[in-house]
């Protein structure tokens, strides 16, 4: 399938649910309001490849990723690592809770895929 329609109240706030796309492990995270907060004050010199949390959610809460490490392919834990996010044991990737890449040797963010909020419950990734 080349589209997957995900339904949103399955997946509780500050949890990240993993789904298969393509291929590919998806992750969709409901953020909490201080992970929010936190992500969308982050200094953007502070980042090895900058991009304002802003420019890769269409709504807050949720970030929609695609679940494969820049650096060489693994999958990254979710909820773990020194920024919260998502940590890839593969050699050390730390990722915030916005998917950027923050410490260890992947040169970049994990993917956002093309996806839309057809009604508040419900996104369709593809
Ligand atoms: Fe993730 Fe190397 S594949 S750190």
């Amino acid at each position: 399938l080349s589209k997957i329609e995900i339904k949103l109240s399955d997946i509780p706030e500050g949890k990240n649910m993993t789904f298969k796309w393509r291929g590919k492990p998806l992750f969709v995270r409901n953020r909490t309001e201080k992970e929010i907060t936190a992500e969308q004050n982050v200094d953007l010199s502070e980042l090895r490849d900058p991009q304002h949390d802003k420019d890769r959610v269409a709504n807050p809460t949720w970030v929609i990723v695609i679940g494969v490490c820049t650096h060489l392919g693994c999958v990254p834990i979710a909820n773990a690592g020194d920024y919260g996010g998502y940590y890839c044991p593969c050699h050390g990737s730390h990722y915030d809770a916005s998917g950027r890449i923050r410490k260890g040797p992947a040169p970049l963010n994990l993917e956002v895929p093309y996806y839309e909020f057809p009604d508040e419950e419900t996104v369709i990734v593809g």
